[in-house]
């Protein structure tokens, strides 16, 4: 017999005679003359149903357990399926003791609920469709880089260098280091869990017009926020010879529409699902998500704004302060609910490597910030100071000289106007899907609630 995906099954044009299929079991109906099954196996958020002999019944055949069936594939007199799989032989691979099992069947269980069971909860129709979803979404973003020209670049996890201020560290610790007498470090140097690959991609940006990295990122953020994770995806490019921060945007705006309709295209059913049970309101604002309007102000008009604002804020908006959750809420309401880039901070607000805009009085530097509606900041990203006098006189205030001597030699060997941007991989998925909860668009809840796993 031919083994066929749940996927292939349903999709296939003709009916075939002995298939072969394996999966999981979603519902069990017994009637008098037909059994029906419904199974599913991870390759699509459909099941495929199964028409049985009910002599083909037995005890351990229930909700939850692991079969392979043989049979023939027919069309479906259904109109809602396409094909169905009549059953010769009904084989229980792996039983499941369903009083202790905490899925039900029929019943749509709350993402809360199933949180609580975070080796069990890829079997729930939810975690499967943000399952695929998050593989569709991460095999487009290699491609609309890859198919731009772009450069993939494996960016180290353990470094010595801490992205000056892109946020809280995780330093590495070494098992045996604590019995031995003296504190060593393992690498002779302290050494932390990557906070951003940016500094690694513009090293990369001396050789390569166009580079990218996308992959784990750890920050010790004391916060338990529904849009804060200790481990994250993060996606960064890096241009070389951009002098302008509407490039940076662009490649911003181009990546997400890029993505979004590869995702869109790929997975329709399950993003359907998502809108449709997770984020009802969503599903009419999916235009705007394709960026079909979006907002640009700068930094100080977004204070402006805010300082006329009705509303009173906890944190009071003040020229040179960092926008806070509200403030970000407020801007994004503001602009009509539309992704908004706010450009041109406060100088002091931004790390060293951000470039000098050598304004007026309110000195700003060339940065960027992506807000977008229900989730604040998708993207951060900056121009780059490639002017030798301008970084070393930065270092220099800041005591950093000798720790980034190497960042100051790519500014002495054919240093070239460059910018980029990271992306926030789970908050991505978080606004495209509507999902409230960061801890619901990862396949693992680490360290959230009692479950260690
Ligand atoms: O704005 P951030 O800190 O930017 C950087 O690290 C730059 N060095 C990137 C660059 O220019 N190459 O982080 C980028 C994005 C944020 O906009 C946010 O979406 C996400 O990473 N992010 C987090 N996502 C989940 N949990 C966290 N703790 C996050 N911290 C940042
Ligand atoms: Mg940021």
């Amino acid at each position: 017999a031919v083994r066929l995906r749940v996927r292939e099954a349903l999709g296939a044009r003709e009916p075939a005679d002995a298939v072969r299929v394996q999966g999981w079991v979603r519902s069990v109906r017994s009637q008098k003359e037909v059994l029906f099954l419904h199974i599913n196996d991870g390759s699509s958020l459909e099941n495929l149903q199964v028409v049985a002999d009910p002599s083909l019944e037995k005890r351990d055949l229930t909700f939850g357990s692991a079969v392979e069936v043989q049979g023939k594939l027919v069309k479906s007199p259904h109109k809602m399926q396409n094909m169905e799989l009549q059953a010769e032989t009904i084989h229980v691979v792996g039983p499941c003791d369903i009083w202790s099992f905490p899925l039900k069947m029929k019943e749509r269980h709350p993402l809360e609920y199933v949180r609580q069971f975070p080796h069990l909860r890829c079997r729930n129709n939810t975690l499967g469709s943000l399952l695929r979803i998050r593989s569709e979404a991460t095999a487009g973003i290699h491609s609309f880089f890859q198919d731009n020209g772009y450069v993939h670049i494996h960016t180290p996890i353990i470094t010595s260098n801490d992205c000056e201020g892109a946020g809280e560290l995780f330093q590495i610790e070494v098992s045996w280091a604590k019995e031995s007498a003296e504190k060593t470090h393992f690498f002779n140097v302290p050494a932390f869990l990557t906070v951003s690959g940016q500094l690694h991609l513009e090293v990369m940006a001396g050789a390569f017009t166009h580079v990218f990295t996308f992959g784990p990122t750890f920050r010790a953020e004391n916060s338990q926020s529904r849009r804060h994770l200790a481990e994250f995806y993060m996606v960064e490019a890096e241009l070389s010879f951009t002098e302008s921060l509407q490039d940076i945007m662009q490649v911003m705006e181009d990546l997400f529409k890029t993505v979004t309709s590869t995702v869109l295209s790929k997975c329709p059913r399950d993003v359907e699902l998502f809108h449709k049970y997770i984020a009802p309101a969503q599903k009419s604002d999916i235009t705007h998500k394709l960026f079909s309007s979006s907002c640009r102000i700068s930094y100080s008009e977004a204070v402006e704004i805010l300082k006329q604002a009705p509303q009173t804020f906890v944190f009071k908006p003040e020229w040179g302060c960092d926008l806070q959750t509200e403030h970000e809420k407020y801007l994004v309401k503001h602009c009509g609910e539309v992704p908004v880039f706010v450009v041109n901070y406060p100088y002091d607000l931004k790390p060293f490597y951000m470039r000098d805009n050598e304004d007026g009085p309110q000195h700003t530097v060339a940065a960027v910030d992506l807000l977008v509606p229900g989730v604040g900041e998708l993207c951060g990203g900056s121009l780059r100071e490639e002017r030798l006098p301008f970084l070393e006189s930065r270092l220099q205030r800041l005591g950093l000289t000798d720790a980034y001597q190497w960042y100051l030699d790519l500014r002495k060997f054919g240093s070239v106007p460059h910018g980029g941007f990271g992306m926030g991989f789970e908050r991505y998925l978080q606004y495209i899907l509507g999902v409230d909860n960061i801890k619901d668009v990862i396949p693992f809840p680490r360290f959230s609630h009692s479950c260690l796993l």
